[in-house]
């Protein structure tokens, strides 16, 4: 539920200083001839390899050049000449990986190391295998271009949002400063070389003694957002604005339920035409009172069945389309369909899409979308969409048909269709689902940062 990037060398490893040194003057008059310049660099602490290669060169494009054939030599030599004896775990690593690994909480190793080197040194001490994914410092120039790269990486392994930013867990001000450069939350350790008051004071999101203490404050947001309610969305637009796919997708990408409330008053529609009901608000109300309209949740998606039928292909033909708007419009109906619709989403966890969701039906939804589009593009996606079922029906005949409804649904006098005034405007016209989905899984993701108060120093 929660995703660490660690730091190696002085967060989770004390490697003895002089080993280290050796294994780069070895590569160095292997590759290069001669001595290290080592007086042309003022640290290793935070760096990335390729940025000391390139301060010791003085000369980063050389640095970029030579790096290949470089690392290539200070991984063999790094691995023959590392072994256990120069490597010590920092206190309370063991504790720290421990915990983390029963918490569910996942490791990724950020740190400024060449891929070889780093792997080995977490071999040999016995960590490897805590960790499922690495970002190292042989192709970057800044640290904050490896959390680029993990930030990337957890977007398509995390789709929902993550309860907390992901947390740079490292032990210089070079980790501080490449989480801030990403806005997400760094806990510096003073495991290193630098003291708890130095890291202080470039202000990390939280400064702690060891990764001990690391383990017990995530311990903590980690119990906080496992009890944490789950969220409702409400997407609301006109028609053919693409809500409904984008919907979905998001439902499945979230774990969420989806539903589409206007196969809701689909489904009334229908009922009337069948059963030959005139279109007046009594006449519905009572309809409404003696049939049933289940939305059901299968595999396949949500499902609409009338007195146990199951219309959910029927409800989409012309006649309940042209007859849909005039029934949603009737305020008794809207009153029993709001109260249902409020029933369905009560414990959070849906997405729900519509006309008046984020309006009427839940105004207090943690996550609101108004999606539109330009006209002609609605009626191209339905045109395409009617290919099958109504082929020779005409791109003009179904742009009159959208405007009319989409005016008789925003101009009606209960609950209109109608852009809350705290939702996210998205204009679909130019854009793919995908783009959609991800437009909206990012929102989610910053209001659920915002949402959440957890905070690491608490
Ligand atoms: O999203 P849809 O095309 O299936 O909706 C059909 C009609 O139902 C739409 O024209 C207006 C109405 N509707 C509504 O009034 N309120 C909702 N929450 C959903 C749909």
């Amino acid at each position: 539920m929660l995703l660490l990037l660690v730091d190696i060398d002085g967060t989770l490893l004390r490697v003895d200083r002089t080993v280290t040194r050796r294994v780069w003057s070895d590569a160095w008059a292997a590759v290069l001839g001669g001595q290290v310049p080592w007086n042309r660099l003022d640290s290793m602490a935070g760096k990335t390899d390729l940025q000391i290669l390139a301060q010791l060169l003085g000369d980063r494009s050389a640095a970029q050049a030579i790096a290949p054939a470089f690392f290539d030599t200070l991984a063999q030599v790094a691995v023959e000449s590392i072994q256990s004896d120069a490597i010590s775990l920092c206190p309370h690593v063991g504790d720290f990986l421990h915990a983390m690994e029963q918490s569910g909480t996942t490791l990724v190793i950020l740190t400024g190391n060449e891929r070889r080197c780093g792997w080995h040194k977490l071999r040999i001490a016995g960590v490897e295998e805590y960790f499922v994914e690495g970002f190292f410092g042989c192709a970057a120039l800044k640290r904050s271009e490896l959390v680029r790269q993990a930030l990337h990486w957890a977007r398509s392994r995390f789709p929902a949002p993550l309860p907390v930013p992901p947390i740079v867990v490292g032990d210089t001000p070079n980790d501080i400063a490449c989480a801030r450069a990403h806005q997400i939350w760094s806990a510096a350790v003073a495991t290193g070389p630098f003291s708890f008051d130095t890291l202080q004071a470039h202000q990390p999101t939280a400064c702690f003694r060891h990764l001990g203490e690391v383990a017990l404050s995530l311990q903590r947001i980690v119990s906080q957002a496992s009890m944490s309610r789950k969220l409702i969305i409400a997407i609301d637009g006109p028609a053919g604005s693409g809500k409904t796919t984008t919907a979905r997708l998001l439902a499945e990408r979230l774990g969420y339920t989806y539903i589409d409330t206007g196969a809701m008053y689909r489904a009334l529609t229908l009922a009337a035409l069948e059963q030959g009901i005139p279109l007046t608000d009594d006449a519905l109300a009572d309809l409404l009172d003696r049939i049933s309209i289940e939305l059901r949740h299968t595999p396949s998606g949500q499902r609409t069945f009338l007195n146990g039928r199951d219309v959910s292909e029927r409800i989409r033909e012309p006649d309940v389309t042209a007859h849909v708007s005039m029934v949603s419009s009737f305020p008794s109906v809207r009153r029993v369909m709001v109260r249902v619709q409020q029933q369905l989403g009560r414990h959070g966890g849906v997405v729900m899409d519509g006309r008046d969701i984020g309006t009427a039906v839940f105004p207090d939804a943690d996550i609101k979308v108004f999606m539109t589009a330009d006209l002609d593009t609605r009626a191209r996606r339905r045109q395409a969409e009617l290919h099958q079922s109504n082929p020779t029906v005409t791109a003009e005949e179904i742009k009159r048909q959208l405007d009319q409804r989409d005016r008789f649904d925003s101009t009606r006098e209960h609950n209109p269709l109608r852009k809350a005034s705290d939702a996210l405007v998205i204009d679909t016209t130019n854009l793919t689902i995908e783009e959609q989905v991800e437009r909206i899984l990012d929102y989610v993701r910053q209001r659920t940062a915002v949402l959440n108060s957890s905070s690491l120093e608490q």
